[in-house]
Protein backbone atom coordinates (compact mmCIF):
# COMPACT_ATOMS: atom_id res chain seq x y z
CA UNK A 1 0.00 0.00 0.00
CA UNK A 2 1.39 3.09 -0.68
CA UNK A 3 1.32 6.15 1.16
CA UNK A 4 0.04 9.48 0.20
CA UNK A 5 -0.20 11.57 2.86
CA UNK A 6 0.11 12.16 6.76
CA UNK A 7 -2.23 13.55 8.94
CA UNK A 8 -0.87 14.43 12.96
CA UNK A 9 -2.90 14.23 16.50
CA UNK A 10 -1.94 17.48 17.82
CA UNK A 11 -2.24 17.53 21.78
CA UNK A 12 0.54 14.88 23.40
CA UNK A 13 1.72 14.05 19.89
CA UNK A 14 3.16 17.90 18.14
CA UNK A 15 2.71 19.90 21.54
CA UNK A 16 3.45 18.57 25.09
CA UNK A 17 0.26 18.07 27.44
CA UNK A 18 2.55 17.90 30.30
CA UNK A 19 4.43 20.78 29.83
CA UNK A 20 2.05 22.51 31.92
CA UNK A 21 3.35 20.52 34.68
CA UNK A 22 6.42 22.74 35.35
CA UNK A 23 4.02 25.74 36.07
CA UNK A 24 1.70 23.53 38.11
CA UNK A 25 4.76 22.43 39.97
CA UNK A 26 5.54 26.01 40.61
CA UNK A 27 1.83 26.60 41.44
CA UNK A 28 1.30 23.91 43.79
CA UNK A 29 5.00 22.46 44.86
CA UNK A 30 4.87 18.52 44.84
CA UNK A 31 1.41 18.83 42.91
CA UNK A 32 2.16 19.37 39.42
CA UNK A 33 2.68 15.98 37.81
CA UNK A 34 -0.79 14.89 39.52
CA UNK A 35 -2.66 17.84 38.43
CA UNK A 36 -0.71 17.80 35.05
CA UNK A 37 -2.13 13.83 34.52
CA UNK A 38 -5.50 14.29 36.41
CA UNK A 39 -6.28 17.16 33.95
CA UNK A 40 -5.66 15.78 30.41
CA UNK A 41 -7.16 12.16 31.62
CA UNK A 42 -10.46 14.55 32.50
CA UNK A 43 -10.39 16.52 29.33
CA UNK A 44 -10.22 13.30 27.34
CA UNK A 45 -13.10 11.90 29.31
CA UNK A 46 -15.24 15.06 29.08
CA UNK A 47 -14.57 15.11 25.40
CA UNK A 48 -15.67 11.45 25.07
CA UNK A 49 -18.84 12.02 27.57
CA UNK A 50 -20.04 14.70 25.25
CA UNK A 51 -19.53 13.29 22.34
CA UNK A 52 -21.46 10.21 23.63
CA UNK A 53 -24.57 11.64 24.66
CA UNK A 54 -26.60 11.92 22.16
CA UNK A 55 -27.40 10.02 19.52
CA UNK A 56 -26.25 10.12 15.94
CA UNK A 57 -27.27 12.89 13.54
CA UNK A 58 -25.86 15.46 11.06
CA UNK A 59 -25.65 18.68 13.47
CA UNK A 60 -23.40 16.59 16.15
CA UNK A 61 -23.53 16.27 19.61
CA UNK A 62 -26.49 17.99 21.54
CA UNK A 63 -24.00 18.21 24.51
CA UNK A 64 -20.85 19.28 22.29
CA UNK A 65 -18.88 21.93 23.12
CA UNK A 66 -15.35 23.54 22.16
CA UNK A 67 -12.07 21.78 23.58
CA UNK A 68 -11.34 24.88 24.93
CA UNK A 69 -14.28 24.53 27.27
CA UNK A 70 -13.44 20.87 28.30
CA UNK A 71 -10.23 21.65 29.32
CA UNK A 72 -11.31 24.79 31.47
CA UNK A 73 -14.04 22.19 33.09
CA UNK A 74 -11.39 19.60 33.24
CA UNK A 75 -8.25 21.86 35.45
CA UNK A 76 -11.62 22.87 37.83
CA UNK A 77 -12.31 19.32 38.42
CA UNK A 78 -8.54 18.93 38.61
CA UNK A 79 -7.46 21.38 40.97
CA UNK A 80 -11.12 20.50 43.14
CA UNK A 81 -9.93 16.75 43.30
CA UNK A 82 -6.60 17.63 44.37
CA UNK A 83 -7.84 19.82 47.33
CA UNK A 84 -5.63 22.56 45.55
CA UNK A 85 -6.06 26.04 46.41
CA UNK A 86 -8.53 27.75 43.49
CA UNK A 87 -7.88 31.19 42.15
CA UNK A 88 -9.26 33.04 39.08
CA UNK A 89 -5.67 34.02 38.58
CA UNK A 90 -4.07 30.65 38.98
CA UNK A 91 -6.58 29.24 36.67
CA UNK A 92 -5.64 31.48 33.99
CA UNK A 93 -2.15 31.37 34.08
CA UNK A 94 -2.74 27.34 33.51
CA UNK A 95 -5.09 28.25 30.69
CA UNK A 96 -2.47 30.60 28.87
CA UNK A 97 0.50 27.79 29.75
CA UNK A 98 -1.96 25.32 28.01
CA UNK A 99 -2.30 27.66 25.09
CA UNK A 100 1.56 28.08 24.56
CA UNK A 101 2.29 24.23 25.01
CA UNK A 102 5.44 23.07 24.16
CA UNK A 103 6.08 21.54 20.75
CA UNK A 104 8.61 17.87 20.55
CA UNK A 105 11.85 19.39 19.20
CA UNK A 106 11.92 17.05 16.54
CA UNK A 107 8.49 17.88 14.54
CA UNK A 108 10.44 20.61 12.71
CA UNK A 109 12.93 18.76 10.86
CA UNK A 110 10.71 15.97 9.99
CA UNK A 111 7.49 17.84 8.95
CA UNK A 112 10.12 19.88 6.93
CA UNK A 113 11.69 16.42 5.41
CA UNK A 114 8.14 15.66 4.77
CA UNK A 115 7.76 19.27 2.85
CA UNK A 116 10.99 18.09 0.79
CA UNK A 117 9.73 14.81 0.08
CA UNK A 118 6.61 16.12 -1.10
CA UNK A 119 4.14 14.19 1.54
CA UNK A 120 0.93 16.55 2.30
CA UNK A 121 0.94 16.92 5.99
CA UNK A 122 -1.92 17.58 7.87
CA UNK A 123 -2.90 18.17 11.72
CA UNK A 124 -6.74 16.18 12.83
CA UNK A 125 -7.48 17.28 16.33
CA UNK A 126 -10.05 17.65 18.59
CA UNK A 127 -8.87 21.19 19.54
CA UNK A 128 -10.94 23.84 18.47
CA UNK A 129 -9.53 26.23 15.66
CA UNK A 130 -8.55 28.40 17.83
CA UNK A 131 -6.47 26.83 20.11
CA UNK A 132 -4.81 24.93 16.83
CA UNK A 133 -4.29 28.38 15.47
CA UNK A 134 -1.96 29.24 18.31
CA UNK A 135 -0.47 26.27 18.79
CA UNK A 136 0.67 25.96 15.13
CA UNK A 137 1.56 29.37 14.79
CA UNK A 138 3.47 29.88 18.29
CA UNK A 139 5.69 26.40 17.02
CA UNK A 140 6.42 28.34 14.02
CA UNK A 141 4.68 25.19 11.74
CA UNK A 142 2.02 26.73 9.91
CA UNK A 143 4.04 26.81 6.55
CA UNK A 144 4.76 23.10 7.23
CA UNK A 145 1.13 21.92 7.17
CA UNK A 146 -1.31 21.65 4.19
CA UNK A 147 -4.12 21.57 6.86
CA UNK A 148 -4.85 22.33 10.50
CA UNK A 149 -8.07 20.20 10.68
CA UNK A 150 -10.42 20.90 14.23
CA UNK A 151 -13.14 18.05 14.41
CA UNK A 152 -15.37 21.39 15.66
CA UNK A 153 -17.21 21.59 12.38
CA UNK A 154 -18.67 18.23 13.08
CA UNK A 155 -18.85 18.57 16.64
CA UNK A 156 -18.30 15.51 17.89
CA UNK A 157 -15.10 14.46 19.39
CA UNK A 158 -12.65 11.50 18.33
CA UNK A 159 -13.23 8.61 18.35
CA UNK A 160 -16.63 9.60 16.34
CA UNK A 161 -16.21 8.14 12.49
CA UNK A 162 -17.85 11.81 11.41
CA UNK A 163 -14.52 13.07 13.45
CA UNK A 164 -12.01 10.86 11.57
CA UNK A 165 -13.76 11.42 8.55
CA UNK A 166 -12.63 15.03 8.31
CA UNK A 167 -9.11 14.14 7.50
CA UNK A 168 -9.79 11.94 4.48
CA UNK A 169 -12.32 14.68 3.22
CA UNK A 170 -9.84 17.30 3.39
CA UNK A 171 -6.94 14.97 1.73
CA UNK A 172 -9.55 13.62 -0.58
CA UNK A 173 -7.89 10.26 -0.52
CA UNK A 174 -8.97 6.66 0.81
CA UNK A 175 -8.08 6.58 4.74
CA UNK A 176 -5.85 3.50 4.32
CA UNK A 177 -3.48 6.12 2.01
CA UNK A 178 -3.12 7.95 4.60
CA UNK A 179 -0.78 7.73 7.83
CA UNK A 180 -2.34 8.92 10.86
CA UNK A 181 -0.17 9.44 13.27
CA UNK A 182 -0.82 9.98 17.50
CA UNK A 183 1.01 9.28 20.70
CA UNK A 184 -2.07 8.93 22.29
CA UNK A 185 -2.59 4.97 22.18
CA UNK A 186 -6.72 5.31 22.23
CA UNK A 187 -6.05 7.59 19.44
CA UNK A 188 -4.32 5.17 17.53
CA UNK A 189 -6.68 2.50 17.62
CA UNK A 190 -9.54 4.53 16.60
CA UNK A 191 -8.06 5.68 13.68
CA UNK A 192 -7.07 2.27 12.88
CA UNK A 193 -11.24 1.11 13.68
CA UNK A 194 -11.56 3.93 11.09
CA UNK A 195 -9.38 2.52 8.25
CA UNK A 196 -6.61 4.52 8.16
CA UNK A 197 -2.71 3.43 8.02
CA UNK A 198 -1.63 4.07 11.42
CA UNK A 199 1.77 4.97 13.21
CA UNK A 200 1.46 4.75 17.32
CA UNK A 201 4.24 7.38 18.43
CA UNK A 202 4.33 5.82 22.02
CA UNK A 203 6.50 8.32 23.65
CA UNK A 204 6.02 7.14 27.08
CA UNK A 205 7.03 3.11 26.28
CA UNK A 206 3.22 2.42 27.66
CA UNK A 207 1.93 -0.94 27.38
CA UNK A 208 -0.85 -1.00 24.23
CA UNK A 209 -4.58 -1.11 25.33
CA UNK A 210 -5.44 -5.10 25.13
CA UNK A 211 -8.45 -4.45 22.54
CA UNK A 212 -6.93 -7.22 20.03
CA UNK A 213 -6.07 -4.09 17.64
CA UNK A 214 -3.12 -3.15 16.78
CA UNK A 215 -2.05 -0.02 14.94
CA UNK A 216 -0.25 -0.74 11.58
CA UNK A 217 3.07 0.84 12.98
CA UNK A 218 4.67 1.29 16.05
CA UNK A 219 7.23 3.85 17.18
CA UNK A 220 9.06 6.29 19.83
CA UNK A 221 9.14 9.66 17.87
CA UNK A 222 8.14 11.65 15.27
CA UNK A 223 11.31 10.67 12.78
CA UNK A 224 9.70 7.36 12.78
CA UNK A 225 7.43 8.66 10.04
CA UNK A 226 10.23 9.58 7.85
CA UNK A 227 10.86 6.08 7.05
CA UNK A 228 7.55 5.51 6.10
CA UNK A 229 7.83 7.92 3.08
CA UNK A 230 10.74 6.87 1.51
CA UNK A 231 12.56 10.06 -0.88
CA UNK A 232 11.56 8.95 -4.10
CA UNK A 233 14.47 7.64 -6.14
CA UNK A 234 15.28 9.14 -9.70
CA UNK A 235 13.68 6.12 -11.75
CA UNK A 236 10.48 6.67 -10.04
CA UNK A 237 10.23 10.67 -10.13
CA UNK A 238 7.88 12.71 -12.35
CA UNK A 239 10.01 13.56 -15.43
CA UNK A 240 8.64 17.19 -14.64
CA UNK A 241 9.14 19.01 -12.00
CA UNK A 242 6.04 18.40 -9.36
CA UNK A 243 4.47 21.57 -8.14
CA UNK A 244 5.42 22.42 -4.63
CA UNK A 245 2.79 20.87 -2.17
CA UNK A 246 2.95 22.97 0.61
CA UNK A 247 1.04 26.80 -0.01
CA UNK A 248 -0.41 29.27 2.57
CA UNK A 249 -2.51 27.27 5.22
CA UNK A 250 -6.24 26.61 3.34
CA UNK A 251 -8.87 27.64 5.56
CA UNK A 252 -10.08 24.51 6.79
CA UNK A 253 -9.67 25.38 10.64
CA UNK A 254 -13.25 27.05 10.47
CA UNK A 255 -11.22 29.91 12.21
CA UNK A 256 -12.85 33.19 11.11
CA UNK A 257 -11.67 34.87 7.92
C1 LIG B 1 -5.99 15.90 19.91
C2 LIG B 1 -5.86 15.43 21.32
C3 LIG B 1 -7.03 14.85 21.90
O1 LIG B 1 -6.94 15.51 19.23
O2 LIG B 1 -4.76 14.62 21.48
O3 LIG B 1 -5.15 16.69 19.49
Amino acid sequence: MKLRAVIFDAYGTLFDVHSVALLAEQLFPGRGEALSLLWRDKQIEYSRLVSMSSGPGPQGSAQYRPFWELTRAALRYSVARLGLAWNEGTEERLMNEYRHLSAYPENREVLAELKRRRVPAAILSNGDPEMLEVAVRSAGLAELLQHVISVHPARRYKTDPAAYALGTEALRLPAREILFVSSNGWDAIGATWFGYTTLWVNRGGLPLDPLGTEPSHRGRSLRDVLPLFPPRTPASAPAAPAAPVTTPLPSTTGLPE
